[in-house]
């Protein structure tokens, strides 16, 4: 969905307040901020679920999942990374072993950038083997792979390097991205910037979660969320339960978006946000419901546009 281009640039120059005061007087104030190097482009939501119902057939295809050391997964692997070499990435995929079986990750480069400045954004490519993991983790998933065909559209050309991740066996306990980060020489683990991650994204029942930790990437998202009228609260569902972990204790500034999983919304969330107090975010998180079916189309697509936003944002 569009966000307008003069609410864009109101929120992009911090004048969201501004803008609720001024009522009619958007455009106004939108044409007297500065004008910005590059906007972020709005992502399609259309193109987000087309990713989604991808992976839901081949969890159907592989036995209803896309889990660790099965088929599914790396059928996962192979679709993401067709399209990133398609759109001109630089991708590797790094194998590693656990509990046995083979697992990967897939890494996409953008050409170009300060190689000494990487921002990065992430997500669990795999689900758990009792479900296809729309939400979790497809949501995600699609939504940075979809972030990352953007920047290839834009041809965008910021000043620091992108680097796009998508992790194998988060669900046998950050695996994937702990391998990754472990691997990297001291000196690359001081280049990266910032690690933006994306667990479940798409709630049936939704929150508006930011993780609670590098101030200026909270800010970031914070402000997005301020410029489209979202209120939103701090990740308090499990600090650590997902793939920024090993980033943020190798010292690499980290943060990331949330719809919540099996904890319950309150009746002041549901005011707030609507939806179903007394019910849990994601009723089927970790269940074979988690299909394409289990997903808030408002949610995926605010929190791709705000993924989205964040990568322009921290990366020019
Ligand atoms: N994949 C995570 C898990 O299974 C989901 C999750 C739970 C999560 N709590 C979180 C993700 C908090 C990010 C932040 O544990
Ligand atoms: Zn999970």
């Amino acid at each position: 969905m569009k966000l307008s281009v003069s609410a864009r640039a109101a929120a992009a120059a911090g004048m969201a307040t501004a803008m609720l005061l001024t009522g009619g007087a958007v455009a106004d104030a939108a044409s007297s901020a500065p004008s910005r190097a590059a906007a972020a482009p709005d992502i399609p939501l259309a193109s987000v679920k087309a990713h989604l119902s991808q992976l839901q057939s081949i969890a159907t295809a592989n036995g209803g999942n896309r889990a660790h050391g099965r088929a599914g997964y790396k059928a996962s692997l192979d679709y993401i990374k067709a399209r990133l070499d398609a759109a001109g990435y630089t991708t590797t995929v790094q194998q590693f072993t656990a509990s046995g079986r083979t697992g990967y990750n897939l890494i996409a480069d953008w050409p170009g950038g300060d190689a000494n400045q990487v921002v990065m954004a992430g997500s669990h490519l795999d689900s758990v083997a009792s479900g296809p993991g729309i939400n979790d983790n497809g949501s995600g998933s699609s939504a940075v792979l979809e972030t990352a065909l953007a920047v290839s559209r834009a041809q965008y050309r910021p000043t620091k390097h992108l680097r796009f991740a998508w992790w194998g066996a988060e669900e046998l306990g950050l695996v994937g991205s702990r391998y990754y980060v472990n691997r990297l020489a001291t000196g690359d683990r001081s280049r990266i910037s910032a690690y933006l991650n994306f667990d479940m994204i798409g709630s049936p029942n939704p929150g508006y979660f930011v993780y609670d930790d590098d101030p200026a990437i909270e800010k970031t998202f914070k402000d997005y969320f301020t410029g489209i009228g979202v209120p939103t609260e701090i990740e308090t569902e499990g600090d650590g339960r997902s793939d920024h972990a090993p980033f943020k204790s190798a010292g690499v500034p980290v943060g990331g978006l949330f719809t919540g999983a099996s904890r319950a919304k309150t009746a002041a969330q549901a005011a707030k946000w609507g939806g179903t107090a007394g019910q849990a975010f994601d009723r089927c998180y970790h269940s074979s419901c988690d299909t394409t079916a289990n997903i808030n189309d408002t949610a995926l697509n605010r929190n791709s546009d705000a993924l989205a936003y964040a990568v322009w944002e921290l990366s020019e």
